[in-house]
């Protein structure tokens, strides 16, 4: 039915089971594995801003910086080397994700997020005793590593331990470290900005997420739907019990068990990818961490200080507007985990799209209003401050929508036997672009000035109509029953036959709401 958007429903069995202390602390331990990716997301900014790292390890940047004299507000700063420093995680992370992907299904979620905290650990305590440019790379590139093995597990961990109701609020635990794990990065910088070796204490401090989610991850169980997959049902059993709060669990064992079976058949995951039946999930788990990332988030994250810095704020200020973007960013994902399972995926996306929109589109007029095309002018205080006000109704938009939301969906919309490698393409797919998005975005303001916002604004458009249009709603459905979500979806129903719905006793029930945009 092209054109239109049916909305459907699915309402398999519910399983019994309740919120219990022991899924509690399990996601809250494996949650952690978010704070090492969002400390260094919000590390790296404010440490390549620091004088004594500049001129101890970037000499020829520092020079350059110093000599730079120029009044264009939107080309200061420009440095690839710099930037090439702060994306290279991005890509060691993209590479060790696909590593991630078969220890994840082959050995279990937890060793997954063992090996992602025990190389972020050995990253951090190198970056932090650097003494030279290699050993600075290096520890990164462990870094990066460790970002991709808990990026990869530690949401599949999330979606299999949490009940079916609380999957969202659970899962989305994962970000709401991220965000943590940024504020403190933040906050830590603006202190240690004061200090000659502060920079040493900024990169060293990643330990201490590093050695919570090491250990933690020792500690933890694996999943039931893990530990079947690799033939410990009478385990798994115990767990689901122990998890869910309940020995009625007859019913959801089945399920993981049928699950099993079918993941038991396939040779490779990513062949197994490539048939009819996953195009679904595939397509959604590549374009949402794309679009995730042309939401121009991380243009915030990384370069807040110099974006603050350019629209008129002096040093300290502008490291303060980071931390106020911070806990914005921490507060509305804080949103997002009360009404996700409420009120589901698609009002969020569809309302933090339009709310992105319009700040974006603001913040386009009134920069181009300031600076014009020469890019030289100054911002009033009243002026700056709507500027910055805009920019928080922006984060808090994406910190509910978009942010716990990419890591949500491509979670738990795969089928068991490719949910580990369906993760890795949403990790794959998201580094690249955060690592596109580092390394070209202050070329891109040199060169598109004011522009900017409103490019990022087209693409917030785009992927507000993709989700109105192809991404069902995923709340409260079982994780092994997300194929009858497909079946019944307008447009993905091709792809998906009757043979490969596999899942037992199931009572379909299928509301349709036709909406024609
Ligand atoms: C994104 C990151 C982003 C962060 C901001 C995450 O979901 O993947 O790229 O920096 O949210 O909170």
């Amino acid at each position: 039915m092209a054109g239109g958007s049916i909305v459907t429903q699915v309402g398999g069995k519910e399983y019994p089971g309740n919120f219990t202390l022991f899924v509690a602390m399990a996601c809250l331990v494996a949650s952690s594995g978010g704070l090492i990716f969002g400390y260094d997301i919000g590390i790296s900014g404010g440490v390549t801003s620091m004088d004594s790292f500049l001129s101890k390890f970037f000499p020829s940047v520092y020079r350059k910086a110093k000599e730079d004299v120029s009044t264009n507000q939107y080309c200061k700063f420009d440095s690839q080397l710099l930037t090439l420093f702060t994306s290279s995680l991005y890509v060691a992370a993209l590479a060790s994700s696909f590593a991630a992907s078969s220890l994840t299904r082959t050995s279990g979620r937890k060793w997954s997020m063992f090996m992602g905290g025990i190389t972020f650990l050995i990253g951090a305590v190198i970056n932090g005793l650097a003494v030279n440019v290699f050993m600075l790379i290096l520890g990164r590139i462990l870094l990066g590593v460790g970002v991709g093995f808990a990026n990869q597990s530690v949401p599949l961990y999330l979606s299999e331990m949490a009940p079916a109701k609380l999957r969202g609020m659970l899962n989305i635990g994962f970000q709401l470290m991220i965000t943590i794990g940024i504020l403190a990065a933040n906050l830590i910088n603006y202190v240690m900005s004061k200090y000659d070796w502060g920079w040493r204490v900024s990169l060293g401090l990643a330990g201490v997420p590093a050695f919570i989610i090491t250990i933690g991850s020792l500690c933890l169980p694996d999943t039931p739907n893990s530990l079947i997959e690799r033939g410990h049902s009478e385990q798994a059993k115990e767990i689901l019990a122990k998890v869910r709060g309940t020995k009625d669990i007859q019913d959801e064992f089945n399920d993981l068990t049928t699950a099993c079976e079918d993941s038991k058949l396939i040779k490779s995951q990513w062949k197994d990818m490539l048939e009819p039946r996953c195009r679904p999930p595939l397509v959604v788990t590549i374009l949402i961490p794309f679009f995730q990332q042309l939401t121009g988030i991380n243009v915030i994250m990384f370069y807040a200080p110099v974006l603050f810095k350019t629209i008129g704020f002096g040093d300290d200020a502008s490291l303060m507007s980071a931390v106020i973007t911070g806990v914005i960013n921490v507060l509305a994902t804080v949103v997002s985990i009360i009404v996700v399972d409420k009120y589901g995926r698609r009002v969020l996306f569809l309302e933090g799209g339009v709310q992105m929109l319009i700040c974006q589109i603001a913040v386009g007029v009134l920069i181009g209003n300031a600076f014009g095309t020469s890019g030289v002018g100054e911002l009033s205080k009243t002026y700056s401050m709507v500027v910055v006000g805009c920019i928080c109704a922006y984060v808090a938009a994406f910190a509910w929508s978009w942010g716990p939301l990419g890591w949500l969906v491509p979670s738990e919309i795969f089928p068991l036997e490719i949910r580990s490698a369906g993760q890795t393409v949403n990790v794959a797919v998201n580094m690249f672009f955060t690592f596109i998005i580092g390394q070209v975005f202050l070329t891109m303001l040199c060169h598109m000035k004011f522009g900017l916002f409103f490019f990022f604004g087209g693409w917030v458009l785009i992927m507000t109509i993709f989700i109105f249009l192809f991404v069902p709603e995923t709340k409260n459905v079982p994780i092994e029953e997300m194929v009858l979500v497909w079946k019944n979806h307008w447009f993905w129903r091709k792809y998906v036959s009757e043979s490969d719905i596999h899942v037992e006793n199931v009572e379909m029930t299928k509301k349709s709401h036709v909406k024609t945009p």
